[in-house]
């Protein structure tokens, strides 16, 4: 039986996990770093850095100890290796390579948007490639064609903001606290979703990118007029944002007819109104809906160690060099072309 040890350290997270080939989720620790941050109203790297190279190593003895296993027990010991907060990423891919020599398992060296590509795979042994992946977290938002481990196909990524970026910033706006998804899906349910006009940026186009920072304009401008309750603005806000979800899915899933199953992944994927607006998508289209519980949307490192274990399943894969470096950028697809308008996110 496979058995891999995954580490996460490339936002505000440091995670360690063991699991095995069977999809078992043998031990997990997550130290969220919310409260170092909270006062910043966002993540602020070097305090990242520092907490990560702070708690990582005893956190990886605890996960060793609660599992029960032994460095040389385990087939692979993989770590985000990108893209993210390099300080944070350089602790993680360090530690892994440090223990990789030390206990001769090879390294895996995981791209973090992996880790989410196939996490919904970790909760669903019935997915099979290939799928439709909407992937949406705090520095990504991307719309991807799943064929295989390692074969991505970007049909879409944002212009300006990610998906939780503009979650993140609402909840700035409206002063409604860090982490900021959670707090909005939270005022959201005390809201009117109908009761503040906000435009859907991009709805309509033939394109399926995505574009918030329109949104997030108008977020402000609706908060500044005072004519509203922040709970209808949150709701409001979260509808805005589904609807421009579901009509740009809408585009990218005429190219995809032959995938099955459309699957969300990433920390957004963890809101319920989303999950339940895809949901009833995915039944309009005739295709099957997966999306991992809650815990396995948000930054963890069960998925980094299940991507590790995707990889040693490949046929010419037995690890990676222990030189190989940390990246802050790592596109899935870097022979996806750049958008006009966009930024430089990977
Ligand atoms: O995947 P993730 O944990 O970290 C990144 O790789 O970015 O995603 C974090 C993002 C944040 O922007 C956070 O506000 C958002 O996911 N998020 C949510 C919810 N939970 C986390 N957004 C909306 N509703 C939620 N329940
Ligand atoms: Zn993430």
């Amino acid at each position: 039986m496979t058995l891999v040890l995954g580490i996460e350290s490339s936002c505000d997270e440091t995670a360690v996990a063991v699991v095995d080939g069977d999809r078992r989720i043998v031990a997990q620790r997550i130290a969220s770093q919310d409260e170092e941050h909270a006062p910043f109203g966002g993540v602020v790297p070097e305090i990242a850095a520092r907490a990560h190279a702070e708690r990582l190593a005893p956190m990886i003895e605890a996960v060793l100890g609660d599992a029960d296993v032994a460095l040389g027990d385990l087939d692979g010991i993989a770590a985000t290796a990108g893209p993210g907060l390099i300080g944070g990423v350089m602790v993680g891919l360090v530690s892994a390579k440090a223990l990789a020599m030390a206990s001769n398992v090879p390294l895996i060296a995981v791209n973090h948007l992996e880790g989410h590509a196939l996490s919904p795979r970790l909760a669903d042994g019935e997915l099979n490639f290939p799928y439709a992946l909407l992937l949406v977290s705090g520095g990504h938002c991307q719309i991807l064609r799943v064929d295989g481990v390692g074969g991505y196909r970007r049909l879409a990524t944002t212009i300006d903001d990610a998906l939780g970026e503009a979650f993140d910033k609402t909840a700035k706006i409206l002063g409604l606290g860090f982490p900021g998804g959670p707090a909005v899906e939270r005022a959201a349910k005390e809201g009117d979703a109908k009761a503040v006009p906000l435009p859907r940026p991009m709805v309509g186009s033939g394109e399926p990118h995505f574009s918030f920072a329109g949104l997030k304009s108008a977020v402000l401008r609706a908060h500044e007029s005072g004519k509203y309750k922040s709970e209808d603005i949150a709701a409001s806000f979260q509808q805005a944002a589904i609807d421009c979800v579901v009509d740009r899915l809408r585009i990218a899933l005429a190219e995809m007819q032959d995938c099955e199953t459309l699957v969300v992944a990433g920390g957004v994927a963890a809101n319920a109104s989303v999950r339940a607006a895809l949901e009833e998508l995915a039944e309009k289209h005739g295709m099957r809906f997966t999306a991992p519980p809650p815990k396995l949307c948000t930054d963890n490192a069960a998925m980094i160690a299940w991507a590790g274990i995707e990889r040693l399943g490949l046929p010419d894969f037995a690890g990676d060099p222990l030189d190989i470096s940390a990246r802050p950028r790592w596109p899935l697809d870097a022979g996806a072309e750049p958008v006009r308008g966009a930024g430089v996110k990977a």
